[in-house]
């Protein structure tokens, strides 16, 4: 039996747990305490309102964790060590290889639909990021990301989960991320568009924790009088941001016991995926990963390794070239595994890592940021970096995990990244991703898609997940599909 919370109620009791009445003096005190007293440099100069904004932002930060970082982050950074000893990290093929793991997957595909039909999974977004690289105005999930209909990303995931739910009889709590930045703009969001039919009640926003970007010297900058300069504080911050918000409580009275972790930039995730979940649970792993096999050495994706028999990601940038182009006897990719940011997290796993303050690791950044000087007031627009962000990465808790699994999936089917606002990682490479799947989908149902001399689709197609969320489905929906002319648009709703 699934509990009822209203997204208004969430949001007044995250609101009351997360800003504590203010008192200037007070808060005077911790910043003086902190080394930081400059932020209310301006203070005397304000207006009321501009005051009440400032106490607000210095009330919501954690000043001891602050001091803590800029003492370890900023002023005596540890600089990045690669493990001596790296191993590609083993993974579970996208597909049986054999009779024993064609049962495995059998056994973890049934155990997936068993926990989504008792309503044990929760979908949970992370888009509480900047999303700078595709200089979009508003929350990037409300970019409009399909080929022919144009969808919200949003849109997308909301409909996937419906058509989920329809199948296997059941309801998917939604848990959105947000930041300070963007919470109003994507509650807003959600509200004018009806919440895209997905009842109100099963829908929770919060916003992640926000830190200030620091000076190299050590002083957190103001981005103006009144306002420091905050950024979030890393999707690592999802896994305090449950804990803090009530997300995690909510959960528990929900019955919830997996969480299905996904970015807000990919169209086509499957948002959860029973047998994902499934192969998760019967491992009894704590958080586990899908990983793609890369396209090439330096593609810009995390890499899955094995260190001290622990799963780590160790970023692109980071993994030396030798390594990343290693080859092994049969030519393949000796570390072939790419994150693809989607985690399968077990609830009790998240309340662990909040059990004793926050176990996740912050990580430096140099950033260009732009601010006010302190002496004159003025704006500065920096021309090369000249402060640090901190960070924590989500999938530094693979490690502290006592058991985790890799899942291989197919690229095709599920990873259409939109990054930046043009070439690689684009929209128009996810537009270019959607019709190839829903090309192959409809030509594996025997259905006729013209072509380009270089074997392209000559359409744009676009299959809504209430059409088919697998390319089985279109096998079985063979005789709704209309025939597709040459450069035509389709779409299959
Ligand atoms: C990320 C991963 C990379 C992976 C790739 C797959 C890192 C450092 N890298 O790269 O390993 O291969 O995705 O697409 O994560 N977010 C927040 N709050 C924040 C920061 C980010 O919610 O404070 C969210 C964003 O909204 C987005 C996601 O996290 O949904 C990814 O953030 P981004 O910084 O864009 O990571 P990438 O560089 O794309």
């Amino acid at each position: 039996m699934i509990a009822v919370i209203s997204v208004s109620v969430f949001m007044d009791l995250y609101i009351a747990m997360t800003h504590p009445p203010l008192h200037h003096d007070a808060l005077l005190e911790k910043v003086i305490a902190a080394g930081q007293e400059h932020v209310y440099r301006f203070y005397d100069s304000l207006t009321e309102a501009d005051k009440e904004h400032l106490d607000a932002q210095v009330a919501a930060m954690d000043w001891e964790l602050i001091s803590k970082l800029v003492s370890d982050v900023v002023l005596r950074p540890v600089p990045f060590e690669l493990p001596r000893s790296i191993e590609p990290a083993p993974y579970l093929p996208n597909k049986p290889i054999d009779a024993a793991t064609q049962d495995i997957y059998a056994r973890a595909r049934h155990r997936g639909i068993t926990l989504l039909r008792d309503g044990q999974i929760a979908a949970f977004v992370v888009a509480g990021g900047q999303g700078t690289r595709l200089g979009w105005p508003g929350p990037k999930g409300t970019f409009p990301a399909t080929p022919v209909k144009k969808k919200p990303l949003f849109q997308c995931f909301v409909e996937y989960l419906r058509a989920l739910e329809a199948r296997h009889h059941t309801t998917i709590p939604f848990y959105i991320m947000t930041s300070t930045a963007n919470h109003d703009a994507t509650v807003d969001f959600f509200r004018r568009h009806d919440y895209f039919s997905m009842p109100e009640s099963q829908i929770m926003f919060f916003s992640q924790d926000m830190l200030p970007a620091v000076g190299f010297d050590g002083k957190v900058l103001l981005e103006t009088p009144s306002s420091m300069a905050l950024s979030p504080n890393g999707h690592g911050g999802s896994l305090l941001a449950l804990h803090k918000s009530g997300a995690l409580s909510d959960m528990r009275r929900r019955g919830v016991t997996q969480i299905s972790y996904f970015q807000v930039d990919n169209p086509i995730v499957r948002c959860v995926d029973p047998l994902f979940i499934g192969l998760h649970d019967i491992h009894e792993a704590d958080m586990s990963s899908k990983m793609l096999p890369k396209a090439f050495g330096k593609e810009k994706l995390g890499n899955f390794c094995l260190v001290d028999g622990k799963i780590v990601v160790i970023e692109y940038s980071d993994l030396p070239e030798q390594l990343a182009e290693a080859r092994q006897a049969d030519g393949e990719l000796k570390f072939r595994a790419g994150s693809i940011a989607l985690h399968a997290v077990r609830r009790s796993f998240v309340e662990q890592l909040n059990a004793h303050g926050f176990a996740l690791p912050y990580h430096r950044a140099e950033k260009k940021v732009p601010h006010i000087d302190l002496h004159t007031g003025k704006p500065v627009n920096p021309a090369s970096p000249n402060a640090v962000k901190m960070e924590t990465f989500v999938f530094d808790a693979l490690p502290l995990a006592t058991k985790s699994i890799i899942y291989e999936t197919d690229r095709i089917d599920e990873f259409a990244p939109i990054k930046n606002a043009e070439g690689v990682d684009s929209p128009a490479s996810a537009a270019d991703i959607i019709t190839r799947r829903s090309s192959q989908w409809l030509a594996a149902a025997g259905i006729d898609v013209p072509k380009k001399p270089d074997g392209s689709p000559n359409a744009v197609i676009e299959i809504s997940p209430s059409f088919a969320i697998y390319p089985e489905d279109v096998v079985d929906k063979y005789m709704q599909v209309p025939p597709i002319a040459p450069g035509s648009q389709v779409y299959l709703p």
